[in-house]
């Protein structure tokens, strides 16, 4: 199958800044949808790459987009929607996976491919994992369990589950190396004992090129985990250490971290809410190695982290020298 134009939904955010420069670098011309496209003008550097401005929710909009692209890669996600009744997952996963592959069929275009997340079940416990779950069936369901695209007549599916993502921008290690600056003397940690696999974003984006048009991926639903499992408290543990900090790390009992989810699910911004805690009831590990084929040796934590948590401080330390000698 022969892919040359990709359009990305959800492609302005973490995720969709290294995939949409990996795309370029490798030559596909680049078609990005999101809701600002000012706010995302910094990818407008990359040569082959086109924003456009525009409801994805909108049949119309996709299937005048997806006229003139080969595959779609759906990046759209939320870890935390604006209420508490799980109508905002429901809407942007779920609704939306369903528009995504109707248009798809309608305009023919050839691969779909799906981002989940690992654990993701209709039956998982929060509203984020049982929507996740439900888009991934709904996508493979629509494309027929193998989902081959033969003969340009069909659509071929492959989803992605993987576990936390990390990588410089992410809002995983960025967000506790943030809360720990501004908690110096102790940090209460929730769900403390909960299991991840964390896993780098280049190598997220490496397999996703590996899949792109690749019959062998078809109908396929990969998890995708980094090279080691942590209890959560462990990594905690790692970033105040790269980041030379003396903060004591509290690990929270089961009904503390429930409260402390209930508190912080109505602070601005929602750091922390009880739809997060469910999701952590739930190991986010890999029961198996990747595929050969990747040709991936994902990278550790401990072999990317500590570069950009150090960008991060010597940035500020810069700004704050150079702000020193304005005064
Ligand atoms: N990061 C992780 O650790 C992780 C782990 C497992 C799975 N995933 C999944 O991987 C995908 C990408 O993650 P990410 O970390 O790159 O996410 P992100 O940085 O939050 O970006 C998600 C993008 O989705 C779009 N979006 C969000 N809410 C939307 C809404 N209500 N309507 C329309 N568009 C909306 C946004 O695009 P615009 O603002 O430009 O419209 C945004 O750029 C998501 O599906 C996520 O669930 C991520």
């Amino acid at each position: 199958m022969v892919i040359k134009t990709i359009c990305i939904l959800g492609g302005s955010g973490f995720v969709g800044h290294s995939l949409a420069a990996r795309l370029v670098s490798e030559g596909y011309s680049v078609v990005l949808i999101t809701r600002n496209r000012e706010r995302h003008r910094d990818l407008l550097v990359l040569p082959t790459l086109k924003i456009i401005q525009a409801n994805v929710f909108s049949p119309n909009v996709l299937r005048n987009v997806f006229d003139d692209c080969d595959a779609v890669i759906n990046l759209v996600g939320l870890l935390n929607e604006s209420g508490h009744n799980g109508k905002g997952f429901h809407r942007a996963h779920v609704e939306l996976a369903e528009i995504v592959v109707q248009a798809c069929q309608q305009t023919g275009l050839r691969h779909l491919l799906h981002m989940s997340a690992l654990s993701a079940s209709e039956n998982g416990p929060s509203h984020y994992l049982r929507t996740k779950g439900k888009a991934e069936n709904l996508v493979h369901k629509y494309a027929g369990p193998n989902s081959h695209a033969n003969a340009g007549t069909s659509l071929a599916v492959t989803s992605f589950r993987p576990s936390v993502i990390f990588g410089p921008g992410d809002s995983f290690i960025n967000r506790f190396a943030s809360l720990l600056k501004l908690m110096p003397g102790f940090f209460p940690l929730a769900c403390s004992r909960s299991r991840l696999q964390p896993i780098y974003v280049e190598d997220v984006t490496s397999i996703i090129l590996k899949c792109i048009g690749n019959p062998v991926a078809f109908g396929k639903r990969y998890n995708l985990c980094g090279p080691r499992a942590y209890q959560l408290i462990e990594i905690l543990e790692f970033i105040k250490s790269q980041m030379g900090l003396e903060t004591r790390i509290v690990a929270l009992n089961n009904r503390l971290s429930w409260l402390q989810a209930a508190v912080l699910e109505f602070f601005r911004g929602k750091p922390f809410s009880i739809d997060n805690y469910n999701s952590l009831t739930v190991d986010s590990v890999c029961d198996a190695a990747m595929p050969a084929w990747f040709g991936i040796k994902p990278k550790s934590m401990e072999a990317v982290v500590p570069a950009y948590l150090a960008e991060d401080k010597n940035e500020k330390l810069s700004l704050f020298r150079s702000r020193a000698r304005r005064t």
